[in-house]
């Protein structure tokens, strides 16, 4: 057992999708989550940049002694998990694997059509398609990158006629595909969209929904379940000046007022 919380961090909202899915399938685990929104968007910034900020967001979390620690951001994994790892003594774990592990174990065809979209930097870092290559022979990937739709949910535009449209042209090369990866955790917040454009068969992926999976199993064997019932969550913003509480507080059904506090780093 351990009852210390598990610590999440995002550049903003979008870590809110991975965070709801984890208190659905683990609702006893205490989480503390960083909204980095001072510094969003990560997506457009270069890895070094990515790495050094990263790495504050750690700092900071350990600080509040977490007993490990979610990337819930596209952006970040891709381009410092790695490293992360090897920096500090505390489980870490990224968007991408888990969501490898299930395509690993739910292709259905040799020649499956997965289509994955997520920021600039994502998609530039190759991570992705090299991490399903790894693990999955024969599959064709189709990457776009989508710079303007976290800026877009962080306003709380995800069902106006400017995110129809938008969504209307990023769904445009990926007609006839297997599986979506929304590999940006500020997506799931366009899936009904997403969903009303891709039309057809394919399957949208939540990487918030395969984290939790992940981490349910993970924690099981650890050991290190929080032996108490229903804990609650922590939010910490970097910056409260913005839109954060508004979408969280849709998002979640729950009213934030007493759980945002400002996050010095
Ligand atoms: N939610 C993030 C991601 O998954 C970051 C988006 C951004 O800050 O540009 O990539």
């Amino acid at each position: 057992m351990d009852n210390r919380a598990i610590g999440m961090f995002d550049s903003g909202i979008g870590g809110i999708t991975v965070l709801k899915e984890v208190k659905k399938l683990l609702p006893n685990e205490e989480i503390i989550y960083l909204g980095d929104t001072k510094r969003f968007p990560y997506g457009s910034k270069s890895k070094d940049t990515i790495i050094e900020i990263s790495r504050q967001c750690v700092k900071f979390l350990i600080s509040k002694n977490v007993k490990l620690i979610i990337i819930a951001c596209g952006t970040a994994t891709s381009q410092s998990l790695e490293i992360l790892k090897e920096e500090f003594n505390i489980p870490i774990i990224g968007i991408i694997e888990p969501t490898v592990k299930y395509i690993k174990e739910n292709v259905n065809n040799e020649k499956e059509r997965i289509g994955v979209i997520a920021t600039s930097g994502t998609i530039k870092s190759g991570q992705w398609e090299k991490k399903i290559k790894e693990e999955v022979r024969n599959v064709e990937i189709i990457n776009e990158e989508a710079p303007l739709l976290a800026t877009m949910a962080e306003q709380g535009w995800i069902s106006n006629k400017v995110a129809e449209y938008t969504i209307k042209e990023y769904m445009k090369c990926f007609k006839n595909i297997d599986k979506l990866i929304l590999g940006c955790t500020h997506y799931p917040l366009f899936e009904k969209l997403i969903r009303k454009e891709l039309k057809g068969n394919t399957e949208i992926i939540n990487t918030g929904t395969k984290v939790a999976e992940f981490l349910k199993k993970y924690i099981k064997d650890n050991n290190i379940q929080n032996d108490e019932s229903n804990k609650e969550y922590k939010i910490f913003l970097t910056d409260l000046d913005n839109n954060f509480n508004e979408i969280a507080e849709r998002l979640l059904e729950d009213n934030l007022k007493t759980k945002i506090e400002k996050a010095e780093i």
